[in-house]
């Protein structure tokens, strides 16, 4: 079977060009027709609530085609020919209000339904895509911060993947350094510390036993410069493979790795065992990564390390930030390991795409280590990397979110206290609901209202984590999308779930028809999380398609609607759930059948 064969099948199987890509081509086609000149513009067309789709394209052009506007776009009007187009009328200074026929809206619907993938291309085709994210560090209590990297990170990777992307995860823990000379040191001089999770009593974690005892040794460390010889001597046996220290290592980065298990499991995110490839992966790279950035010249000896200094980026003074490429005392640091994870992901791993999902604070890092990359010619133009900020997580106060006490949050504590009042929502919305489906529900709204609120936000803003407005029923919330989607599913089971039949003949009602036209959005929604990384576009899209179509559910009378009008309404009901469900797993979020 040769390729051109396998892509017609995957085309007509999948894929369903939107009304909005259909009326832009058809827009686009006209501007050729009228201004030769011009071929090729942006025909500036969107959704709007005048018409069902507006072109501007006649006010973006009109100084390039020294004309008025309002001339240019009845030019643009008598010129458009094909597609699917049943009026079109200029209107204000120069705007083309577009009517599509009504076969053409039910036509998409019909057509969405039918596809495996709800018509949604994959322009991403195949592109390989590292996605850096989550990354806690071992032996530390992972906090918010990790919350926002591994949520996002991991909606990330649903989406791309969705649009064809081969995405490649990557969960770069930071599980080495001179602080482990330290830990293993303290442990090893006191033997009945506990700190194995199988010691550890009901509710601790051993990562929180590490946690503890790091502070502890490191306070001996500040205070005992005997035993900070010792520890500075670990770290030299550790890097040079003394099996003991290694063994304790190995023992201490697997506890870790349980305890950060239980949070992933217990959030559902696609990052397996298998993703780990933290920092000690990069330990026997950096010698090698170092000699070519000397040999090219780019890094510099400067007071006993070596660093690169780089024109194109300045530190917040205006003066030039340097990479640390090797500290004084010989030892690599996280700036080596980032430019040995470029090189490795991108000439092992093959990768297009290099996605580092950290907080905004880490933006100068990653400036100067791609600038470095850039230089070196490990980045080249077909070659992207991005790093994908956030804002930071907030308390009440509007201050960096911590405990009373000060400390970091511990993320199993606040999934609890989010999934509690989500039963407690969940049960008064519902009691009748059985107690396990109870607790069941309660886990997934709860879970999904902590992901949502995180993932709702523009993701450079800060936002306050607020556990009673994250489940609330009203408003865009995980919560209210999954009751919307619960709703619609229970409409349909009603209905007997039945095969859909679209009559085209049907003249489609106002909310009917923006609820089709809402759908036909959805590809172009994916392509520009796809394109921004910023899922929050998502979730704005999925709360209006839910307020559609509870405007649609309020004027159209579905049950009990005579046929054909009531088949359409099914369908329409249908497409919607799926849709919801879909875009919701997109974002990591589970939509229950019932609520
Ligand atoms: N472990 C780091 C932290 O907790 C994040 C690592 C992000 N990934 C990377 N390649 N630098 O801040």
């Amino acid at each position: 079977m040769g390729d051109d064969e396998g892509r017609t099948v995957s085309v007509s199987n999948h894929e369903v060009l939107p009304l909005l890509g259909q009326v832009a081509e058809a827009v686009s086609g006209a501007i050729g027709w009228a201004r030769p000149a011009l071929v090729g513009a942006d025909p500036v067309v969107r959704r709007s609530e005048h018409a069902d789709f507006q072109a501007n394209a006649a006010l973006a052009l009109a100084r390039r085609a020294r004309a008025r506007p309002a001339d240019l776009a009845a030019d643009l009007a008598a010129a458009l020919d094909g597609g699917p187009i049943e009026a079109v009328e200029v209107s204000g200074p120069g705007f083309l209000n577009i009517r599509v026929p009504d076969a053409s809206i039910w036509g998409q619907v019909a057509a969405r339904l039918r596809s495996t993938r709800l018509g949604v291309g994959s322009p991403d085709d195949g592109r390989r895509t590292v996605v850096d994210y989550s990354a806690p560090n071992i032996a530390k209590e992972m906090h918010v911060g990790h919350l926002r990297t591994t949520i996002i990170g991991d909606s990330l990777a649903r989406v791309l993947g969705f649009l064809g992307a081969d995405v490649i995860r990557q969960n770069h823990l930071g599980d080495w350094g001179t602080q482990f000379g330290m830990l293993i040191q303290y442990l090893d001089e006191h033997p009945a510390a506990a700190w194995h999770s199988d010691e550890l009593s009901a509710g601790i974690s051993a990562v929180s036993a590490l946690d503890e005892l790091y502070k502890t040794a490191r306070a001996e460390f500040d205070a005992d410069p005997a035993f900070a010889d010792r520890s500075r001597r670990r770290v030299v046996d550790l890097q040079s493979g003394d099996p003991a220290t290694l063994a304790m290592w190995k023992e201490i980065v697997a506890e870790s790795e349980k305890a950060f298990r239980v949070i992933y499991d217990r959030l559902g995110v696609l990052l397996r065992p298998e993703d780990s490839v933290g920092e000690s992966f990069y330990n026997p790279l950096l010698a090698d990564t170092v000699d070519e950035l000397v040999r090219a010249g780019l890094a510099a000896g400067s007071e006993g390390a070596l660093v690169i200094f780089s024109e194109e980026v300045a530190g917040p003074d205006g003066k030039p930030v340097p990479l640390m490429v090797r500290k004084r005392d010989g030892g690599y640091g996280y700036d080596t390991t980032d430019l040995a994870t470029i090189r490795y992901r991108v000439h092992d791993l093959k990768a297009a795409r290099l996605l580092y999902v950290t907080d905004s604070r880490q933006a100068l890092h990653f400036r100067m280590v791609f600038a470095a990359a850039r230089r070196m010619g490990w980045l080249t133009d077909g070659l992207e990397a991005e790093h994908v900020p956030f804002g930071t997580v907030l308390g009440k106060d509007g201050r960096p979110f911590r405990t009373r006490a000060g400390g970091t949050v511990r993320l199993m504590d606040l999934l609890d206290e989010a999934v509690a009042r989500a039963r407690a929502v969940v049960a008064e919305k519902n009691p009748e609901l059985p107690a396990a489906d109870l607790d069941q529900i309660a886990e997934l709204a709860g879970i999904g209202a902590v992901k949502y609120a995180d993932l709702a936000t523009s993701r450079l803003k800060d936002y306050v984590f607020d556990p009673d407005r994250m489940v609330s029923l009203n408003g865009n919330t995980g919560v209210y999308l999954q009751y919307a989607h619960a709703r619609i599913r229970s409409i349909l089971r009603k209905a007997g779930d039945p095969e859909a039949a679209v009559d085209p003949g049907v003249a489609p009602e106002p909310a009917e028809r923006a609820l089709a036209l809402e759908l036909d959005g959805y590809g172009a929604t994916l392509a520009e999380v796809g394109a921004t990384l910023e899922p929050h576009r998502l979730c704005g899209y999925l709360y209006e398609l839910a307020r559609d179509f509870t405007a649609f559910y309020e004027s159209c009378r579905v049950l009990d609607a005579a046929e054909p009008v009531r088949g359409n309404r099914l369908a329409l009901c249908q497409l919607t759930a799926r849709t919801l469900g879909h875009g919701l797993s997109l974002l990591g979020i589970t939509a229950p059948e019932r609520m």
